[in-house]
């Protein structure tokens, strides 16, 4: 199989879709491996060390997306990409379907076999590629919070772990999965007042059971919320459903009770945000705005400000699947493993994961009645 790496296009994206250290498995299993000319650059990847490995570089993006039928990516393509992809190719990637409505059509009109990471989805209900990002993004959420709170930044001017006669400043995490986790483990580091809120009481026991008494948890409602927030400093979103876009928990009247100089995070913005006021996607070179006095920060691809531990990272967990994709073709691959079956997003013009279906109401088809397999 010829697979294709681009270079990644969104604003200051500096991961990339493989290492060099995978290109040799592929190489020596009988397939070409395509790297865009500089594409690893941003995580730290020349490419000499590709070439050593046994890929070849080539000098454009148009001639990756023309030569390839697999596209391995970190990103969901832009518009200004929506027209390289070829008709029937695969395409490996993030792509967070529920808030791209373009894209979607774009890849149903080319009956593109879309394999979205994030809904690679294992029998216990774990998301093996969203988790080393989720992981890495719940981290730097704290961090980023931090130091949105300089004056510098027109923050509080507060420091997260206080000082001596002056109390911590109070993080609220909304959300207790591998985002939230990570959050909270950075905050009880930095010394903040740590709160947590979930649906789930067993994410919260779990926090409770690792943390003890430096975190405090609340069942996540809305008379719950509305106590919390207004006394927050920092507010990090961290919600998911798989392949639904985020449900909008924090409302614009909870906002506006915040203090002048707070800060918030949502990270949930990929799948759409839970806040009503992060109503729009920024960029990590220019990530924030402000609403009722608020700091407003709207990443979607926070891991890619530190690219080489993003791209590493998530690589480690891509590329088995690649290499199943690459060797057994991608029907047999799929028809062998479910969690990579849930990650098929469009196949031969259909919609077949449910949630993003819902959510951009468009008719959802069972993978399984088109390629034959049990679920
Ligand atoms: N912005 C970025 O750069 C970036 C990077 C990585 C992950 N993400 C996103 O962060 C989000 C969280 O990812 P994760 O891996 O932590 O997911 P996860 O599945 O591990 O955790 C999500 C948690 O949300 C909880 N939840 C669901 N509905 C809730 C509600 N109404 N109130 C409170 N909690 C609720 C679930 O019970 C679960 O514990 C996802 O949208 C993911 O795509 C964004």
């Amino acid at each position: 199989m010829i697979i294709g790496v681009p270079k990644e296009i969104k604003i200051k994206e500096d991961r990339v879709g493989i290492t060099p250290q995978y290109i040799r498995p592929l190489t020596e299993a009988g397939h070409k491996v395509l790297i865009e000319k500089s594409a690893g650059e941003g995580s730290g990847f020349s490419d000499e060390e590709y070439k050593s490995q046994g890929a070849v570089i080539v000098d454009s993006k148009e001639e990756v997306y023309s030569e390839a039928q697999i596209i391995v990516k970190v990103k969901e393509p832009l518009p200004s990409e929506f027209k390289l992809l070829k008709k029937n190719q695969i395409l490996f990637t993030y792509l967070h379907l529920a808030i791209e409505k373009d894209l979607t059509a774009e890849l149903l009109n080319k009956k593109i076999t879309s394999i979205a990471y994030e809904t690679i989805e294992k029998e216990d209900g774990s998301l093996p590629l969203l988790t080393p990002m989720s992981e890495i993004a719940g981290k730097m959420s704290v961090q980023i919070a931090a130091n949105l709170l300089e004056n510098r930044n027109k923050g509080q001017g507060i420091l997260l772990g206080g000082t001596a006669g002056v109390p911590a400043g109070k993080v609220l995490i909304v959300g207790a999965g591998h985002v939230g986790f990570n959050a909270a483990k950075i905050a009880i580091g930095m010394g903040a007042d740590v709160s947590v809120t979930d649906i789930n009481t067993d994410k919260l026991r779990y926090l409770d059971n690792v943390f003890g008494t430096r975190v405090k948890t609340f069942i996540s409602n809305e008379y719950n919320l509305k106590e919390l927030v207004k006394d927050t400093d920092v507010l990090i979103g961290a919600v998911l459903i798989p392949g639904y876009k985020a449900p909008c928990i924090i409302k614009e009247e909870m906002v506006k009770t915040m203090k002048k100089g707070a800060v918030i995070i949502d990270v949930s913005i990929d799948q759409g945000g839970i806040t009503e006021t992060m109503d729009r996607i920024q960029t990590i070179e220019n990530p924030t705005f402000e609403k009722y006095g608020v700091i407003h920060y709207s990443v979607a691809n926070i891991p890619g400000s530190v690219a080489r531990t993003s791209t590493i990272a998530l690589t480690n967990e891509t590329v088995k699947y690649l290499i199943d994709i690459a060797n057994k073709g991608v029907i047999e691959a799929i028809k062998q493993d479910s969690a990579l079956a849930k990650g098929v997003n469009t196949f031969n013009g259909k919609l077949t994961n449910e949630g993003v279906a819902d959510s951009l109401d468009i008719e959802y088809t069972d993978l399984s009645s088109i390629i034959g397999f049990n679920c």
